[in-house]
Parts: C-alpha cells; structure tokens; sequence
C-alpha cells in the first residue's frame, strides 16, 4: 500500500492543502455570526481553549493516523485496530456527506455575492433594502442553481486528484486571501467602530455567554478545523514520513485561528460603524459575511471596487478548498474500499449528495415544508437540521473515536515513532495525556449535553 501512494509535493504543500480545508465558511461565515449571537469575548476565549485543548492534540491524532496506515480514513482505522473501529471512518464518511450536501448551497452565495460586487464596480454602489437577502434566500431556482455550480466545481477538481487538482489550487489562492483579508481589517480599523469591535470580540464577560455558546464554541471549533470526520486522516496519509506531524498540525491551527479572528474583526467593526447596519442584520445575521463587507469595500476602501469582487471570488475559493476535502474523503473511500476508479467514485458520491443539497438549498424559504422542517428542537429549516447534525453530533463522535482509539490503542511506540519522538518525554506525556484523558472527557461531557437535550448549534 505505502508503496505508489501519491504524497505533497512538499511540507508547504500538506500545509497548505490542510489549511486550505480548515479556512473557509467555518471562518468566514460561521464563526462571526456565532460569535455575534453569543455575545463575543467570553465565547471567543471558549473557543480559543477548545481549539487548543481539543483542537490541536485531535488534528494531530488524525494526521498520525493516516501517515502510519497510508490510507484514508475507513481502511486506516481497520489496518490499525481491527474491522470494529473502521465504524469511526464510516461516521466520518456520513459526516463529510452532510456537511457537503448544505455547505456547497452556502458556498453558492459567495458566486452571487461576486456578480452583485461586479454590477456595484461599474455601475455604482447602492446599499440593498432591508430585506434583499431573505428575497435571495428564498429564491429556490437561483438558490439551487448556484450550488450546482458549486458542486460541478468541486467534483472536477476532486477529480484531478491530489497534486494536480488540490495542491496547485490551494498554494496558490490561500495567500491571496490572506493579503486581502489584511488589508480589509486594517481598512476597518480606520472606523469609528473599532473600538465597541476589539472590545466585543476581546473582553471576556462570562455572564454574557450563554451556557449552550460553551458547547457551540466545542463543536464550532471541530468543524472550522476539519476534524472529527477523517479529513485530515486522509490529507496525513498523503504527508512525506519526515515531516514533522506537530509543526504542521500547529500551522493549520494558527492560520485558522487567524483567519477566524481577522474575519470578525472586520465585521463586527462594520456593523458598528455603519449606522443601518444592525437593522439589515437583524433578519439574518446568517448572512452577515455577504452583507457587511460590501459596505465597507464601497465606502471607505482605495481600491475597494476591485477588491470587492476578488474577495468574493476568493471566498469561494476557500469554501472550494474545503468542499474538495470534504469531497476527497468521500470520494477515497470508494476508491481504496471498492476499488472504485476516481472517476466513477466523483460522479456517483457527488450526484448522491447532490440530491441532499437540492432539500437544503430549498429550505431558506423557497419551499415551505423544508423551511419549517425541525428535527432538533429550534432548528427551522433542512440546512440548519444537517448543520446541526453535522457540529454538534457527528464530528464529536468522530473525534471521540478518533483520541480514544490512537491514546489507547495504536500503542505508546507507535506515536512515539510517528511523531518523530527520539525518546517518550514529557512533552510526549502531555499529547498523551491530552488524547487519553482530557480530550475524551471534555468531548463526552459535550455529548452528555446534547444528549440530555441542550442546544448547542
Ligand atoms: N473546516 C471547514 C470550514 O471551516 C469545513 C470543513 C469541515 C471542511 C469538515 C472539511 C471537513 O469551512
């Protein structure tokens, strides 16, 4: 098996291509109205630990696995400890299918939000009515239409493979979205808003947060990373045997974290400055990424009219570079367990999930039923139900399965040996105390949570 696998270019590239699948809608629209709905700092600090305490030691632990069995996740975890634990790979599997199926109709909008920025470059800009994005989500043919795009886009590049398709694609937009995103924060900063921003985002004030934005911040902090569901299982089986597991897991997690934080930065900033803009968020604060930022690139940014349109289309580029590990984790799996050739395994698994996608993208109003389906109690709509689903129980138990299993059965010299350790010292205790004690409890309570019916998406 090791043999002819194909690996990352370089240590750059795993990093990248890992990076690629943590930034994106986790970052850019997820986390900053979760992070408004809560209430900021307090939640912020949450999330900061959760990603630190879970988040790293878990990202490492997936790497680990992948690099030593060179497969994705289900056959890795069955080469590794036996058929019984493949079912972690198989959770993963059904997770990276939901996630896929409503996350490709939300990646939909940043193609809108790139045609409207264009018609405002030429033509001028005009702040939208109140309540232009609830026409847009409840419009089902266009809603629909623009995740097919979605998906066509992600399964051809799936379709090239690691390397060709992946790799190229991610080394080369991840910086350009970092540069601008510098420039959007350093642009907003210039606002009278920051400072109601900076203090909102960084002062903690932990009667604010409401006790289920404990349990949000866990399992925001499992997807925006991509773990719990062998992504990066998948993405660690591709990594070069010298490179360091610890080095990168920390670069992916920073650069998430980065992206995370400069995003709201820049939108709570807007919304503070921008006197009617708390009224067009209150309808849909889901929309707050396409809403706010053109206000701020029309109005107050040199250059604003170009680097509009660039910012949605990169946008989408990140969402892209998750879909395509998402669709990647899929995809191999038929590959290396059916022996499926990639082609077949892109088209069947897209055009399966696709139909999921068409029931989410219909249910922001354009088809009734859909819109008012609740599964989890005070969840409307399909696409919040999958979200849900996805956060709050599958990516957990995914995780759960993935600390329990390489803490306590893929064997003390196992790790050691993966991780490029000469000798188990204390910082090899501390990762294995964090995978055998601290990270299985704090996830088992969190469970223990939803599982007595707490709300935490
Ligand atoms: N981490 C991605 C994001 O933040 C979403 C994702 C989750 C991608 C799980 C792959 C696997 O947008």
């Amino acid at each position: 098996m090791a043999m002819g696998r194909a690996q990352w270019g370089s240590k750059l590239g795993f990093v990248m291509a890992a990076s690629g699948s943590a930034v994106g809608l986790g970052n850019l629209w997820k986390f900053p109205y979760i992070t408004w709905e809560n209430n900021g700092g307090a939640f912020v600090i949450v999330y900061l630990a959760a990603v630190l305490i879970l988040g790293l030691p878990i990202m490492m632990a997936e790497i680990l696995v992948g690099r030593r069995a060179q497969q994705s996740a289900v056959p890795a975890f069955e080469a590794l400890g036996g058929r019984g634990w493949s079912i972690v790979g198989w959770l993963g599997v059904l997770a990276g299918a939901v996630i896929l199926s409503y996350y490709t109709v939300i990646a939909g909008w940043s193609i809108s939000s790139f045609v409207q920025c264009l018609g405002w470059s030429f033509n001028g800009y005009a702040a939208p009515s109140a309540d232009a994005f609830d026409k847009f989500l409840a419009n089902g043919p266009l809603q629909l239409g623009l995740t097919a795009v979605f998906t066509i886009l992600t399964a051809v590049i799936v379709y090239r493979g690691i390397g060709g398709g992946i790799e190229l694609a991610t080394k080369i937009m991840m910086p350009v979205l970092i540069i601008i995103l510098l420039y959007l924060v350093g642009t907003a900063l210039t606002m009278e808003g920051r400072g109601q921003a900076l203090s909102m985002i960084f002062t903690p004030n932990f009667s604010e947060l409401p006790p289920q934005g404990v349990l949000l911040a866990v399992g925001q902090a499992f997807f925006s990373l991509s773990l719990g569901l062998g992504a990066m299982v998948a993405y660690g089986s591709y990594i070069g045997k010298k490179e360091s597991i610890f080095g990168s897991a920390l670069w992916v997690v920073i650069l998430d974290t980065g992206f995370a934080l400069l995003a709201c930065i820049a939108m709570f900033t807007i919304i503070f400055s921008v006197p009617d803009l708390q009224g067009r968020l209150s309808g849909s604060t889901v929309g707050m990424l396409f809403i706010t930022l053109p206000d701020l690139f029309y109005t107050k940014m040199p250059g604003g009219a170009v680097l509009a349109p660039a910012f949605f289309i990169l946008v989408g580029f990140a969402a892209l570079s998750s879909t395509i590990s998402l669709g990647e984790v899929v995809t191999s799996l038929m590959i290396d367990r059916r022996g499926w050739s990639r082609p077949k395994a892109v088209i069947v698994c897209s055009g399966v999930i696709f139909v999921g996608s068409i029931f989410a993208a219909l249910s922001l109003g354009a088809v009734d039923s859909l819109s008012s389906f609740e599964l989890f109690e005070g969840k409307k709509g399909v696409l919040s139900n999958l979200d849900h689903l996805a956060a709050n129980w599958l990516l957990p138990l995914g995780g759960l399965g993935t600390t329990v299993f390489v803490g306590w059965f893929l064997g003390k010299e196992n790790i050691r040996e993966e991780l490029g350790f000469t000798r188990q010292g204390i910082y090899f205790a501390m990762f294995l105390w964090s995978l055998r004690v601290i990270a299985p409890i704090a996830i088992l309570i969190l469970l223990g949570f939803v599982i007595s019916g707490r709300d935490f998406s």
